[in-house]
């Protein structure tokens, strides 16, 4: 029986096929097992993120002052192995701070793609690409459950607001917030007052996961 050279061809195309599939599993596989090291993990620097209006901001952009986010991460007591996510990062001072101190990776979310462009471009500044990360995200959409550190610069009622997902994150992961509690739904594991070289005084609040409701009711 003679084989026609078409179905040689088809034969072969099939075999090149298979191949390349499974050559592209095999890379893929690979690049699984890289990305779950901890030292190898990519952090993608999301310059091709579409940015557009998503909802008005729960809050507008005011910067916690950089002695402020210095003393915020050391109540943390963030290490290099951390992962912070700042929750409405503004112009992304904490991530960047933290992964220039700490060499820690980080992720800062905004919803508002104007504070997400000017993020991005402290972190390229900075020279911090490799560790942080910075995404246009609604921060009421989080799954937080990766994060190991925490930090907030919102209001008492977005902190609230925030529990149901606070909750869910791992225990041993430090929350810290600037200026606001959890209107005593969730006491503190510790406080302090900061007072800046300009003599104005802010408050930072620590909790650690998991948290402890006060009263079942709220
Ligand atoms: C007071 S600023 C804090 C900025 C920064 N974390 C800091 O401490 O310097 C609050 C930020 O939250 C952002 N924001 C407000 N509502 C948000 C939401 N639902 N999701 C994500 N970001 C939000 C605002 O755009 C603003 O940049």
């Amino acid at each position: 029986m003679t084989t026609h050279p078409n179905v040689l061809s088809k034969s072969s195309l099939m075999h090149v096929f298979i191949m390349n599939s499974l050559l592209v599993s095999v890379c893929l596989v690979l690049v699984g097992i890289g990305c779950s090291g901890q030292s190898v993990r990519p952090v993608v620097y999301n310059a091709n993120q579409e940015l557009k209006e998503i909802r008005t901001p729960d809050i507008l952009f005011v910067p916690t002052p950089q002695e402020v986010v210095e003393k915020m991460l050391e109540l943390a007591e963030v290490k290099k192995d951390d992962l912070v996510y700042d929750l409405g990062c503004g112009d992304g001072r904490i991530v960047v701070t933290a992964a220039k101190k700490y060499g820690c990776r980080g992720v800062g979310y905004d919803i508002d793609p104007d504070r997400v462009i000017e993020s991005m471009e402290n972190v390229k500044n900075n020279n911090v690409q490799k560790l942080v990360h910075i995404e246009q995200k609604d921060i009421f959409t989080l799954d937080l459950s990766e994060a190991s550190v925490i930090t907030l610069y919102l209001l008492t009622s977005l902190n609230v607001k925030l529990i149901p997902q606070l909750e869910k994150l791992k225990p041993g992961t430090r929350i810290v917030s600037h200026d606001f509690d959890m209107r005593g739904i969730v006491t503190p594991d510790k406080s302090i007052t900061v007072t800046t070289d300009n003599n104005e005084t802010h408050d930072i609040y620590l909790w650690i996961a998991p948290l402890k409701k006060n009263d079942k009711k709220n």
